[in-house]
């Protein structure tokens, strides 16, 4: 019996005998005919018969993956294996449905997408009750709103898919004006340019012209009452000092209650993107008196790391995401074990994954209590290894401190009934000279922290912090602010523990390696959207006529692969080549002058080759790519500090 992969393989090999070789294309092609069913459209060329293979393959392929729905949103758009112009990719699925829990989506709930792409977030919904305006997305590109559309009718969920601009459409006059929403979940374009003049307009304030800012602006201003937003973010929206970031950061913690913000891993985009993207939690503000703020850092969301990840399947590995989806969706009052029992200073959730083994805790202060400070102790002798956590009262008058014990090794936490000190000295014996044997966990900034949460190995996962403790004055969010990077306090013990240490430092290191080479070699920059960063603020392509425009298309996708890995580069071309005429012996004059203009606005740029044997050369041209750029001296940046961006997922 051939597996899915196989049967799909066999799908796009009828489409590719019939001259449709780009992924996209065959993707857009088998949502056509899984919606249209008879009345589907073969290309021209593809017989009866094929048509009719290709169907039961689907059948085949869809009987072993749940249903056709499920064969469309995992197996057949995630064969897409790198982001396409215009920052088009499908959201990996284990982050959307994580994003869909922890925003805690309710079916009587009016959610959004507003950059809805193949619609990943509005089929998590699994609503089929007829009502079209419990679910709405927006999309820009009208092949995505067909494919969002397909992926919402395969799932028998009921949509409105709006297609547009998403400032258009959420404008005056537009098809969403005035309208708000309960939940609205974000991934956005990255690095895209929109217009400054419009986002004002729409969002009421001047929030630039970042897509990622806008975006998350128009998210906040669409919310209804109590409602929430779960958008992705790059790190400059986070702690970019332009002044829509900064306006923007302002307005999310003064009026808003930003609930969380969550780094992901740098890979968890892979293969679409290697940007580090967090995700941004926040509520409408409901005047709640204790409001905090959890900053969380995600190591592993349970995939390998790299470009080779299989997102068909779920992650191999459970990860950290079930643990901070637990962190964020568990209410106080399920707090399992009160410290001290008679007049609880400290709540303990421990975290669990329905296999019955504790993998971590979530421990937090009550009432006026804060906590001071989280150490983690190495395992000695028959004592295994502990966080050591410390209380204090906000009001306390020093020596009111209250320590707790808490075990790793499958979860107990008692008060300390000795001096921490003599705890230590007990325990490890060190001499006067030694440095303290604990690991400082958590804590970066002398913050009262409302909650910690931490894996039983002791790693910490994040610091709920007073939502006051964000403020002015840049409002920076970035977790990394309040948690990670854990401090050493104590020297490398064995050798053994070094080298693990140097093991370890050098498998970042190699990996930030790859992260940079990986965009030396990212796609040429020559979106169909996107000039080319050397014409600053110009559009050509809106002036471009169709003739020419036929050339450009042709121009854009020379580019060549480099091997499995799906990285690629500019590749030589001629004139002739991308003529488009056939036969191909002489460019036309349109071919000629629009390959000369995109030289002038440095988009291509001429190769001469010449053959050291023979000394004969030829005139070629390549795209100019992001390796070029980088290699060109740097110039003044007459934008300031907005034009220092973190740029997108191009
Ligand atoms: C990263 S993708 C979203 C992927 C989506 N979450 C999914 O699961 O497929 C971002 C999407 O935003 C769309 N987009 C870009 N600019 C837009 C705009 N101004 N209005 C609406 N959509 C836009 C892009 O076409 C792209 O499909």
């Amino acid at each position: 019996m051939p597996d899915v992969r196989t049967q799909l393989n066999h799908v796009r090999d009828l489409f590719r005998g019939v001259g449709i070789a780009d992924t996209f294309a065959i993707i857009e092609n088998v949502a056509e005919l899984l919606r249209l069913g008879d009345a589907y459209q073969p290309p021209r060329g593809m017989t009866q018969r094929q048509t009719q293979e290709v169907r039961q393959l689907l059948e085949g392929a869809a009987d072993k993956v749940d249903g056709v729905g499920p064969l469309f949103d995992r197996h057949l758009l995630f064969r897409l294996s790198k982001i396409l112009p215009g920052g088009r990719y499908p959201t990996p699925r284990h982050i959307v449905s994580m994003i869909f829990r922890i925003a805690e989506v309710e079916p009587s709930h009016r959610l959004c997408d507003l950059a809805c792409g193949s619609g990943g977030f509005l089929v998590c919904r699994g609503i089929t009750d007829g009502n079209v305006e419990r679910t709405v997305g927006v999309e820009i590109s009208p092949e995505w709103v067909r494919i969002a559309r397909t992926n919402a009718y395969l799932h028998d969920v009921q949509a409105r898919v709006e297609a547009g601009n998403a400032l258009y459409v959420c404008g005056p006059k537009g098809e969403l004006d005035g309208e708000t929403f309960d939940r609205i979940l974000l991934n956005p374009p990255f690095g895209e340019k929109l217009d400054a003049g419009l986002a004002k307009e729409v969002v009421g304030w001047n929030v630039g012209s970042r897509s990622e800012t806008v975006f998350a602006a128009l998210a906040l201003s669409r919310l209804a009452d109590g409602g929430r937003a779960a958008v992705l973010v790059p790190s400059g929206v986070l702690s970019g000092t332009g002044a829509g970031e900064r306006e923007l950061r302002r307005r999310l913690v003064e009026e808003h209650d930003v609930e969380a913000v969550v780094s992901l891993p740098k890979d968890a985009f892979q293969p679409f993107s290697s940007l580090q993207t967090h995700l941004l939690l926040v509520r409408k503000r409901t005047q709640s008196q204790d409001a905090r703020t959890w900053f969380l850092q995600v190591e592993s969301d349970g995939y390998p790391s790299g470009r080779g990840r299989d997102l068909t399947i779920d992650p191999p590995s459970f990860g950290d995401l079930p643990l901070i989806e637990r962190v964020l969706t568990v209410r106080d009052e399920e707090v399992e074990e009160s410290l001290p029992e008679d007049s609880p200073r400290l709540g303990i959730r421990w975290m669990s994954l329905g296999d019955g083994n504790v993998r971590g805790a979530v421990v937090q202060a009550v009432g006026a209590n804060v906590i001071s400070s989280a150490e983690r102790f190495p395992a000695v002798g028959d004592e295994a290894a502990f966080v050591l956590l410390t209380v204090e009262s906000m009001f306390g008058q020093g020596g009111d401190l209250f320590y707790v014990k808490v075990s790793l090794d499958g979860g107990t936490a008692e008060p300390l009934e000795e001096d921490p000190q003599q705890l230590i000295q007990r325990l490890y014996k060190p001499k006067s000279t030694d440095p303290n044997p604990g690991t400082s966990l958590f804590f970066k900034r002398a913050d009262p922290v409302r909650a910690v949460a931490f894996t039983t190995g002791g790693r910490a996962l994040g610091v709920a912090i007073p939502s006051s403790s964000t403020g002015p004055p840049q409002h920076e969010l970035r977790p990394s602010r309040f948690v990670g990077g854990e401090e050493e306090t104590h020297h490398a013990g064995s050798p053994t523990q070094l080298l693990s240490d140097i093991y370890k430092n050098q498998r970042l290191l190699v990996r930030h390696v790859d992260n940079l080479l990986g965009r030396l070699e990212l796609r040429p920059i020559a979106g169909q959207e996107g000039p080319a960063p050397l014409l600053g603020d110009a559009v050509p392509f809106g002036r471009l006529s169709p003739g020419q425009e036929a050339v450009w298309r042709r121009v854009r996708d020379r580019f060549e692969n480099l091997g499995d890995e799906g990285q690629e580069k500019a590749a030589l071309f001629t004139l002739e080549e991308v003529d488009g005429v056939e036969p191909a012996t002489v460019a036309s004059d349109i071919t000629r002058l629009t390959v000369g203009l995109l030289e002038r606005m440095g988009i291509v740029m001429p190769v001469t080759v010449t053959d050291p044997s023979t000394g004969n050369s030829a005139a070629f041209y390549r795209l100019v790519t992001e390796k070029d750029l980088w290699l060109l001296p740097p110039k003044e940046d007459p934008l300031g500090e907005e034009g220092v961006s973190e740029q997108g997922n191009t």
